[in-house]
């Protein structure tokens, strides 16, 4: 039986999103299909790694318990031993240890999504689920995302980005240059975070000067652009490596003025606005799959998905976010999410996707991948050496 190790938590902001998309999302799903051995590897708040079985019990988190947990398990240690192996102290001192055959990080936002893991895991050599380091790197940097996927010839909404050295130094500097280059109304972001955090609209001056202090406060890199007026958003999650596998573009039911919410988006607090629209639970409260749009510009979207998917060389899963303006049927593109909350599972059973199948495919993506770049020669004899 191949071990997969499902890694969840981490130092970061969406860390309790990530324990609900490992526990129901990813280790359920991988133990029903009875045939590979789950390790449940879960990174705290401080970053301490943790490999219990009991860490697949959902209720040890809701019932607060974890904290005492915390407190009493030894931390595990991993080694690089030609892969990934895990090792943690059992009872009465002895070592155990598990060599993993597939690592699956579920860890969303920071140490996780954002590819500092991935890096880890390409050093120990070991095959993991979804996004490579560059990737995952590309995707959580929205400045970089759009220079890559504009590119490639996609569109995306006129920007500008400031480090926040210029936005503290100088930021009547930085208001001219979105004021010359852009027309309000204008969003301003954190490059790097989601959920919502630290974004604002603007609509003159005084609003950007101060979107622009608050992305700083939470960044050291702020994403200016102008807004997509008669907004329709929607959302493609995608699966494969080569050959792309799309799921439903999906329409997130959820007011404008509620963008900045985290509640409406995890918690299920846009319930009711949803409900009434008739739309699907999902992921981020309610929302329409398949969206609806005219057959023309439900394939336009879709393209604009798929190409930016192969601009930054994702693979495995990701979600691409889409932003158009349902007056002009102008697409643009918005963010990519490496790691989607839960999968977006509900799309895929939409779409005919099971969760086990969804799983079950992306380890055997993660072992496609791998072996590719295994066939990539990284050994170079010289004579360098000799000179010395
Ligand atoms: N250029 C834009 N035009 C119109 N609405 C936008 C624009 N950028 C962001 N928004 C709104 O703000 C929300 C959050 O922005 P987004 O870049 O998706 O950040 P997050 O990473 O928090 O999801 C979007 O879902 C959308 O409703
Ligand atoms: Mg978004």
């Amino acid at each position: 039986m191949k071990t997969i190790a499902v890694l969840f938590g981490s130092r970061s902001a969406e860390h309790d999103v990530s324990i609900v998309t490992a526990i129901a999302s990813i280790i359920k799903p991988l133990e029903l299909a009875q045939k590979y051995r789950v390790e449940a590897v879960y990174i705290t708040k401080e970053g301490v790694w943790l490999w219990d079985d009991r860490l697949k019990d959902i209720s040890l988190f809701t019932s607060g318990k974890i904290d005492q947990f915390i407190a009493r398990c030894k931390p595990a240690s991993v080694t690089f031993n030609g892969g990934l192996t895990l090792n943690r102290v059992g009872r009465l001192g002895r070592v155990e240890s598990r060599k993993v055959d597939v690592a699956f990080p579920a860890t969303h936002g920071t140490y996780g999504e954002d590819g500092a893991l991935m890096g880890l895991l390409d050093m120990a050599g070991v095959p993991y689920v979804g996004c490579g380091l560059v990737a995952s790197v590309l995707a959580m940097d929205k400045a970089l995302a759009k220079i890559l996927a504009q590119a490639h010839g996609v569109p995306v909404t006129k920007f500008q980005f400031f480090p926040r050295s210029v936005v503290q130094n100088d930021i009547s500097a930085a208001v001219k240059a979105c004021t010359s280059k852009l027309t309000f109304p204008m969003f301003i972001k954190p490059a790097h975070l989601g959920s919502s955090i630290g974004i604002s609209r603007a609509t003159n001056e005084t609003e950007l000067r101060n979107g622009l202090e608050v992305a700083a406060h939470y960044d050291d890199k702020v994403l200016v652009e102008e807004a997509v007026q008669n907004l329709i958003e929607v959302t493609l999650p995608i699966i494969g490596n080569d050959e792309l596998t799309p799921a439903y573009l999906e329409q997130p039911l959820v007011k404008a003025e509620d963008f900045f919410d985290f509640e409406t988006k995890y918690m299920g607090g846009g319930k009711k606005a949803g409900a009434k629209a008739g739309g699907q639970k999902g992921a981020q409260g309610y929302s329409k799959i398949p969206a609806e749009l005219p057959k023309e510009l439900y394939k336009k979207a879709e393209e604009v998905g798929l190409s930016v998917y192969r601009a930054l060389d994702c693979s495995g899963i990701a979600r691409v976010d889409m932003l158009i303006d349902s007056k002009t049927k102008q697409v643009y593109f918005n963010e990519v999410n490496p790691l989607p909350g839960s999968l977006y599972a509900h799309n895929w059973r939409a779409k005919g996707i099971s969760n086990v199948e969804l799983v079950t495919r992306l380890v055997d993506l993660a072992e496609g991948r791998h072996q590719k770049r295994q066939s990539l020669s990284t050994i170079f004899s010289t004579n360098f050496l000799k000179q010395f």
